[in-house]
């Protein structure tokens, strides 16, 4: 287990226990994703970090089949006791028992923004082997141009921007452009959007 995530399991632990992740606007989600042209319908989709589900409502509505796995079982329980039809399942650590090839899309919103990029790349790695070919990754980060280092803060990482497209060509993966910055409150808050497919 990295550092990393042994970290992140005992904060999001802590975290559950008042639920502190802020609402979203589900409505402002949805005509964000119409404007970025980003097609959930009728898509088997992962959300990877899934947390306690503040964008399972818009997912459920859309997609075809939804599945969220998270590292932390407290966060899951808020889950459950919002949306009890809600599938979804605890992980261990950067293994994901599922098999190849099963998703559409995956969905990863501020999970990448708490980990170094050696961590990143075993998680995408992952993520690619269950993503479908045809299939699309969005994912969000911190992003910096004019970083010389990665700079973590109180869990956060803010992530080079050179670094993250070297990676995203090392595992095979083509980003699209423009990125999205969100422009919500919150925890929403100045994450870029990137989509990535193979
Ligand atoms: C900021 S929350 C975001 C939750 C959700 N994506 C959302 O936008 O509401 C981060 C979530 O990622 C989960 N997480 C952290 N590391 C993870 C990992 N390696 N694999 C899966 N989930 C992870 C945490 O348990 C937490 O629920």
């Amino acid at each position: 287990m990295t550092l990393a995530l042994e970290e992140n399991k005992k904060y999001w632990k802590q975290f559950s226990q008042e639920d502190r992740m802020c609402g979203i606007d589900i409505n402002l989600f949805e005509k964000l994703i119409e404007d970025l042209f980003i097609n959930f319908k009728n898509k088997s989709i992962l959300d990877f970090g899934c947390g306690t589900g503040r964008i399972y409502p818009f997912f459920s509505k859309i997609c075809k089949d939804y599945f969220g796995v998270d590292i932390t079982q407290e966060v899951l329980n808020l889950f459950k006791a919002k949306y009890p039809s809600a599938k979804f399942s605890l992980i261990e650590g950067f293994d994901i028992p599922i098999n190849d090839e099963s998703f559409d899309v995956i969905w990863c919103w501020s999970v990448f923004t708490h980990y170094p990029i050696e961590d990143i790349e075993e998680m995408l790695k992952e993520l690619k082997r269950i993503l479908k070919k045809d299939g699309k990754i969005y994912c969000s980060f911190i992003i910096s141009e004019n970083l010389e280092e990665d700079y973590q803060e109180v869990g956060f990482f803010t992530h080079r921007q050179q670094k993250i497209e070297e990676l995203f060509t090392k595992l095979g993966f083509k980003l699209r452009y423009p990125k999205i910055i969100f422009p919500t409150e919150g925890f929403m808050l100045k994450q870029t959007l990137m989509e990535l497919r193979l």
